[in-house]
């Protein structure tokens, strides 16, 4: 059965996953269109597909799966935040995996995620909810992937690397084997991380160092 899918979002994440629905010769889901809460956007056409309104007009749209499209350094928390809002309850979020993506056999993806494409998963482990991997994040054998987390692209986590809820990894990070990257810190793009990362910390640079707190608003 084809379900109907409503993307929550319209900017580039947005268009990303709408790609990876697309990459697939049969997807199980037909694109309604976006929701954003940005009124300026309503009404316009984003690479086929209307703009229909605002984040709450999900719940008019009872039948239809959901996925939560934002991801922002300066705005960690956003996916966390539209997930309590809306309050579906877990099976009305789809997640989407591109065709080009390689996921090992009994690899569990939460509700809500999106593995785009040429995303590498290694070895079968549990990745959470509203997960976002974008292009080429490259996950290996025994790793941990908490909710709301995002790695940009080209991420590359060794193995035994436990990722805690909502941290962002900035592009082409990389992170050796058996550390922890803790909940909602942030890892610069380019960084290599040779050591736990704190929660709620800025990491930047070869060896990473902390720079700042990060600023995470959760509610
Ligand atoms: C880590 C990050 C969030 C810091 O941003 P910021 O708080 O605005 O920091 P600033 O740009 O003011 O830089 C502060 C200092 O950290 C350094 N720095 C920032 N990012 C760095 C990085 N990735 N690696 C090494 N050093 C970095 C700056 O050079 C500067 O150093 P200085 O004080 O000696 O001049 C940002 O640089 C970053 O890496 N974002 C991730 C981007 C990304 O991956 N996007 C993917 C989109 S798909």
């Amino acid at each position: 059965m084809v379900q109907p899918l409503l993307l929550v979002g319209a900017g580039g994440l947005a268009r990303e996953v709408l790609a990876a629905v697309r990459s697939h010769p049969a997807p199980p889901w037909r694109v309604l269109g976006f929701l954003d809460d940005d009124p300026d956007r309503h009404g316009r056409v984003v690479d086929g597909v209307p703009v229909l309104g605002p984040v709450d007009a999900v719940h008019d749209h009872p039948d239809a799966a959901v996925v939560l499209c934002t991801a922002s350094t300066r705005d960690q928390a956003s996916r966390r935040r539209i997930e309590q809002r809306l309050g579906l309850p877990p099976e009305r979020y789809g997640t989407v995996v591109h065709a080009g993506a390689s996921v090992a056999a009994g690899t569990g993806i939460g509700p809500g995620s999106v593995l785009l494409a040429g995303v590498v998963v290694s070895a079968p482990q549990r990745i959470g909810r509203h997960v976002v991997a974008m292009p080429h994040v490259l996950v290996t054998h025994d790793d941990e992937i908490g909710d709301h987390v995002t790695m940009a692209g080209r991420v590359c986590l060794s193995g035994s690397v436990t990722v805690g809820e909502g941290a962002y990894l900035g592009a082409g990070a990389l992170v050796r084997e058996g550390l922890r990257v803790g909940a909602w810190s942030l890892v610069g793009m380019g960084s290599v991380v040779l050591g736990d990362v704190p929660d709620g910390e800025v990491w930047v640079g070869n060896p990473a160092r902390r720079l700042r707190r990060t600023e995470v608003r959760l509610v």
